[in-house]
């Protein structure tokens, strides 16, 4: 008996140590990217290009406001030169190659083309840029993504009230159809706008950006309406007159960082409901929701304070039904920018802001958990599946919604090669990729933000979010992988995320193969 219960017990650890060698033996199931995942990184015209004034580019409104008022910018500094890609554009190309890219989102700039805004005169050496960046990238096989506006506006359009012109729609659809006519037979991937709420919160309703109009109580909203307008005439312009010849798609980047409640009470979240309709909502809604318009509960809360601050009626324009029509649906995609999470509460941590504006509309307090790691931007610290919740929570309310990470990255303050919060940034974030991927998100891109350092607005050379770094002092502009480049590469080329990847040398190489 005893030698028979001296068997079994053996034999449970014979069986026992073969299930863990097993273990052992075979990794566990390798969480894989799709093949035709696009790999990518992002850029925008006036952080990155130079050439202000080259060969016939108009002035935007960054070059009006840092040649007259430098001092708003953190180191005085400016966008005159950047890292001069007008020039250096190959070797842009050549760093895509090293990486490894599959996609590579830059933007147009809209006075290098046009130089005054409008369509009566094209500046054929600005379209003769393009053209050779996007020729130089399609050689190697990098599809373009191309934004048509990231904040560099004519200046000659500001000064005839820029998006709070009612004639800015027609004037954005003239420029959108001729960056379609000379492009798009080599673009296929279209963003109209990158990240309307820093375009009209910070530019139109404070002063956090260019044109620092800080028009607090209707700047914002009134720009928000005329920019969903201008955004579905350039869409359905493209849908009507190009998609059939040149078969692209046309979407939008919105902004999209994580606003939880503080606690689970009703309260804190219906305060954190109403701050993600003020930050992304009045811009996503009215495009991609079922019904349209900006969003209720949002749209009530300023009707009643503009009731309360003495209005004949509120800050917040309305839709017309035809307006609502012509933007409902009008978006093959939804670009997504994410960066961090805030929690938000009804009653706790608020702040003050100026008696009509968005945040004193909103009305809440916003609260990030001091274990969050910081980077050099006060607003950007590293909350742990912040990426999975937006795009949770966007697939919920957007059912059908395709969607692009369309910028995702990590500040650091000044240079520096060895950049290891960089990489834990990316490789978590790209493990919630992985994750939206398993829970059946239809996300069919991811790009970094940010190919290499560039003008931060008005942090201007201070905080750098490059997977390349700049010398910004040297006449070359120098570009030099950080470590978190030869990260992205093995993700990209592998793609698998190891956590304990090291790069064997220090020696970026192209991968002929790619
Ligand atoms: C989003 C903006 O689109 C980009 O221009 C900016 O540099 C990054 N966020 C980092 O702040």
């Amino acid at each position: 008996m005893r030698q028979h219960s001296n068997c079994v017990g053996e034999m449970t650890i014979i069986v026992l140590s073969l299930l863990l060698a097993l273990c052992y033996a075979s990794p566990r199931q390798e969480r894989r990217f799709p093949d035709d995942f696009l790999f990518g990184a992002a850029t925008a015209s006036y952080q990155i290009e130079g050439g202000w004034n080259a060969d016939g580019k108009g002035e935007n409104i960054w070059d009006r406001m840092t040649h007259t008022n430098p001092d708003v910018i953190k180191d005085k500094s400016n966008g005159d030169k950047a890292a001069n890609s007008y020039n250096n554009y190959a070797r842009d190309v050549e760093m895509m190659r090293e990486l490894g890219l599959n996609a590579y989102r830059f933007s147009i700039s809209w006075a290098r083309i046009l130089p005054n805004g409008l369509a009566n005169q094209i500046n054929e050496p600005g379209v003769e840029f393009y053209n050779n960046y996007i020729n130089e990238m399609l050689k190697y096989n990098i599809t373009p993504m191309v934004t048509l506006y990231h904040w560099d506006l004519p200046q000659k359009i500001q000064d005839l009230g820029g998006f709070l012109s009612p004639l800015f729609p027609e004037w954005f659809e003239d420029y959108a159809r001729i960056v379609f006519q000379r492009f798009g037979d080599r673009v296929k991937h279209w963003i109209t706008f990158n990240e309307p709420c820093e375009i009209c919160f910070e530019g139109y309703g404070s002063s956090a950006k260019a044109p620092i109009l800080n028009a607090t109580d209707v700047g914002t909203y009134m720009c928000a309406k005329q920019l969903v307008i201008a955004h579905a005439r350039a869409y359905h312009a493209y849908d009507k007159d190009y998609r059939s010849d040149q078969g692209g798609v046309c979407g939008i980047t919105i902004s999209v960082n994580w606003y939880g409640p503080l606690t689970d009470s009703e309260e804190d979240k219906f305060a954190a409901e109403i701050l993600r309709q003020a930050k992304w909502g009045i811009y996503a809604e009215p495009i991609f929701s079922e019904q349209g318009g900006f969003p209720k509960e949002f749209v009530e809360r300023v009707a009643k304070n503009s009731e309360e601050q003495g209005y004949p009626r509120s800050r917040m324009p309305e839709f017309s039904p035809e307006e609502i029509e012509l933007v409902r649906g009008s978006a093959d995609f939804f670009g997504v920018n994410h960066y961090t999470a805030v929690l938000i509460s009804a009653t706790e941590h608020k702040h003050w802001f100026p008696v009509s504006s968005l945040y004193a509309d909103a009305d809440v307090g916003m609260y990030t958990l001091p274990e969050w790691a910081s980077s050099a931007s006060d607003w950007l610290t590293f909350a742990p599946n912040s990426l999975l919740n937006s795009l949770s929570h966007l697939r919920n309310k957007y059912k059908d919604a395709v969607f692009y990470i369309t910028e995702n990255g990590w500040s650091q303050a000044g240079a520096g090669l060895e950049d290891d919060d960089r990489i834990s940034y990316y490789r978590s974030a790209l493990n919630n990729v992985l994750d939206s991927l398993e829970a059946g998100i239809k996300l069919k891109g991811y790009m970094a933000w940010s190919l290499l350092d560039n003008f931060e607005w008005m942090q201007g050379y201070t905080e750098r979010f490059g997977l390349y770094e700049v010398d910004f002092e040297s006449s070359e502009k120098t570009r030099t992988p950080r470590k978190s480049a030869f990260i992205y590469k093995e993700i990209i080329r592998s793609r698998t995320i190891d956590p304990e990847y090291e790069p064997p040398t220090r020696t970026m190489w192209i991968d002929e193969g790619h």
